[in-house]
């Protein structure tokens, strides 16, 4: 590991308002234990395709609520041997300190070996994964995120819903009830029609969520588009983004008021509990569009490298929402981000992303891509730390 000192030119943040101080991974992906020591500088993770670079940072990403920045299953990410020797511990688990607007937070998350859910420490004590999202903010871009562009409308949503999650940490829980609730209904019509009261109670429920999604979605875009007049990006080669979410039920809201639509909703729902059971209006259904605003391009008719651009562009429009509302820049987690950047727009993230008020992380194959990184960085060569464990090695230098 060493310290990378460039140029210091520019207006460099010296009080980071989120950063990882230290952090400990252990039986988690390829890693049987590791340690950094870090200061509130951004890291940069170098190291051969494979080597363990990207693990570090879905480490990081569990120091928030959700599945990590690979969406994985929590049983995926303790350490395994692949081979017929499986290395056979049941949990993982990730400590650290982070420092979040000059005060020191313990975090302790792993996996709960009884039931396989999600533990959370924090400063020793045992909370909701929600409650670390009110204390930390963590953002991330990974290369997996551009497929969602050319994915199904369920995995736009999903992406924006976390973006909202990131600010109103309620938001994915609401979701998930709402889900759950639809799915629930549909069984208890198949097996308890009879019991109407049961039926009426959850579908009144299913409506309640419905209007808080769509209103969360709502304020969402509504300060999405706000922020961008007060942003800088266009000056720093990034585009202005502007966002759409539309859905008949949306529409629906809109003309005629939360009691109206919680009737209309309502009606459609007892109407359909025979025939066409889950053919209702809701914001299962909505649709999420995101262009260029000037042009008006939408993402998908863009190039590889444009679409990166623009998501480039919304990640941080939304880090910049994130610091007006709440005085805190999301800790930002780039993977491969420089990968089909030209020289322009390289530049143009080096600048932002140093004078960038909390500590992002970037991985990246060779570390001389950093060469002309404007302020000092923390450097860490993964090749060099501790790696996968063999049960076999073990044994022989028993
Ligand atoms: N549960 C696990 N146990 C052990 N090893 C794992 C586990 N899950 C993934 N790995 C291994 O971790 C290794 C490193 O993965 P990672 O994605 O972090 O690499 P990377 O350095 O980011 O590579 P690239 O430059 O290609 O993006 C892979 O070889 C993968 O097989
Ligand atoms: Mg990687």
């Amino acid at each position: 590991m060493s310290q990378t000192l460039v140029n210091k030119s520019i207006n460099y943040v010296n009080k980071k308002q989120s950063f990882v101080q230290h952090i400990k991974a252990s039986n988690f992906r390829n890693y049987k234990n590791l340690e950094l020591n870090l200061s509130s500088d951004n890291v940069v993770l170098f190291g051969l395709n494979g080597v363990g670079k990207t693990n570090i940072l879905e480490a990081v990403s569990f120091l928030s609520s959700g599945r990590g920045i690979r969406k994985a299953r929590s049983k995926d990410l303790i350490l395994k041997t692949f081979d017929n020797n499986p290395y056979e511990d049941f949990s993982w688990g990730v400590h650290a300190n982070v420092f979040v607007k000059n005060k020191k937070f313990k975090i302790g998350t792993g996996i709960n070996k009884k039931n396989n859910s999600r533990l959370v420490k924090i400063n020793d004590e045992y909370m909701k994964q929600s409650d670390l999202s009110k204390i930390i903010k963590i953002s991330w871009i990974t290369p997996q995120m551009l497929l969602i562009f050319h994915n199904g409308m369920q995995e736009k949503r999903r992406f924006i819903d976390r973006l909202i999650n990131i600010a109103n940490p309620t938001h994915v829980g609401l979701l998930y009830r709402y889900e759950f609730l639809i799915k629930e209904r549909v069984k208890i019509i198949n097996n308890y029609h009879d019991n109407k009261m049961w039926i009426d109670t959850i579908e009144s429920e299913i409506v309640d969520l419905s209007i808080k999604i769509i209103e969360n979605r709502k304020k969402f875009v509504f300060d999405m588009q706000n922020i961008c007049f007060k942003s800088d990006l266009n000056k720093n080669f990034f585009l202005d983004i502007y966002l759409k979410i539309n859905g008949k039920a949306e529409e629906l809201l809109d003309s005629v008021g939360e009691e109206k639509y919680h009737c209309e909703i309502l009606g459609i729902l007892r109407k359909n509990r025979g025939y066409g059971i889950s053919s209702f209006i809701g914001p299962h259904k909505s649709e999420v569009f995101i262009f260029k605003r000037e042009s008006k391009q939408e993402i998908r008719y863009c190039s590889t490298g444009e679409q990166k651009i623009m998501l480039i562009s919304l990640i941080f429009k939304h880090c910049h929402l994130m610091e007006t509302l709440y005085e805190q820049a999301p800790i930002l987690l780039l993977d491969d981000i420089i990968e089909h950047l030209d020289n322009i727009h390289k530049r143009a993230l080096f600048e932002k992303t140093s004078q960038y008020n909390s500590q992002c992380w970037f991985t990246c194959t060779n570390s001389n891509a950093f060469n002309s990184y404007p302020v000092s960085f923390k450097s860490i060569d993964v090749n060099k730390l501790q790696k996968d464990f063999s049960k076999k090695s073990e044994l022989k230098y028993a």
